[in-house]
């Protein structure tokens, strides 16, 4: 039997029995209290409360304006609406950089004001110090490798990491540190298939892709991008399974021409 169908509440745990068993992890983003609701209720596993919400929330550019306090109030939406899945916040840009202390004051604050269950934070060898720091609370840590948004400017593209020897050796470096300094999981974000399940066969904690290919331990999407809301996102590791802008905008449309041509509301609409 999978060990996702016994399962009433997700933990770090049951992620790496997952990951022992050889079953897939599903991780999808959630931002607010009513997609959280329907997604947990479709059995979904991890619910990572992504700092993508600047994005596709808020319409910034880049994930780098999205505060802290945002962060928390997507957060503790999303922790009203679920009853099942681990739910994992990022750590914005600019709250755990600076040092350990600052990361896990930071850490603390999403925990205690939102009542999610772990961190998300992006980085290597750079931030284990402040990995180790933020365990001490008991807090649960995610890592996130290769494409790292929050380092957008560093890049200077969203183009696929780590196709040189080079930089997939520092990142096969990194995801053993991030191990090593006690992450429960970690994501890889668009790097070569290839170099992704070299990683997940060399650790043992649970190794979740984006753009990574089917070799890792689990797949994680952007909601938005994979019900077909965002329109011009079309990278190709993204699989649609819906078409929601066009549904919503015919929807819409014809509500418009319901309210104009008077047909809405009718006797049975009113009181
Ligand atoms: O913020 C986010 O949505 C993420 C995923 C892309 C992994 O970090």
């Amino acid at each position: 039997m999978s060990v996702h169908k016994e399962v009433k509440k997700v933990t770090t745990h049951v992620l790496q029995e997952m990951k022992r068993a050889g079953e897939k992890i599903s991780m999808l983003t959630a931002y607010d209290y009513t997609m959280a609701t329907i997604v947990d209720a479709a059995g979904i596993d991890v619910i990572l409360v992504g700092d993508s919400a600047s994005n596709v929330m808020a319409g910034h550019e880049t994930t780098l304006p999205i505060t802290l306090d945002q962060m928390i109030y997507h957060a503790s939406s999303v922790v009203r609406a679920v009853d099942r899945a681990l739910i994992v916040v990022d750590l914005p840009f600019g709250t755990y950089q600076g040092n350990s202390k600052e990361a896990l004051n930071s850490a603390i604050k999403i925990m205690k004001e939102s009542g999610a269950h772990a961190v998300k934070l992006e980085g290597g060898q750079e931030v284990t110090e402040s990995i180790q720091r933020i365990l001490t609370a008991g807090i649960p840590v995610m890592g996130h490798l290769g494409l790292t948004p929050q380092s957008i400017y560093k890049f200077g593209t969203y183009n696929v990491r780590a196709k040189e020897e080079e930089e997939a050796k520092k990142l096969i470096e990194d995801a053993h540190a991030l191990e090593k300094a006690g992450c429960f999981a970690i994501v890889l974000e668009k790097i070569p298939a290839k170099l992704a399940t070299k990683v997940a066969n060399e650790i043992d904690i649970p190794v979740i892709g984006i753009g990574a290919g089917g070799g890792v331990d689990g797949q994680v999407l952007v909601f938005h991008d994979m019900v077909g809301l965002t329109k011009e996102f079309s990278p190709r590791f993204l699989r649609r399974y819906l078409n929601l802008y066009e549904e919503i905008n015919t929807a819409v449309g014809k509500y418009i021409q319901d309210v104009k041509s008077k047909d809405f509301p009718n006797k049975d609409e009113q009181y």
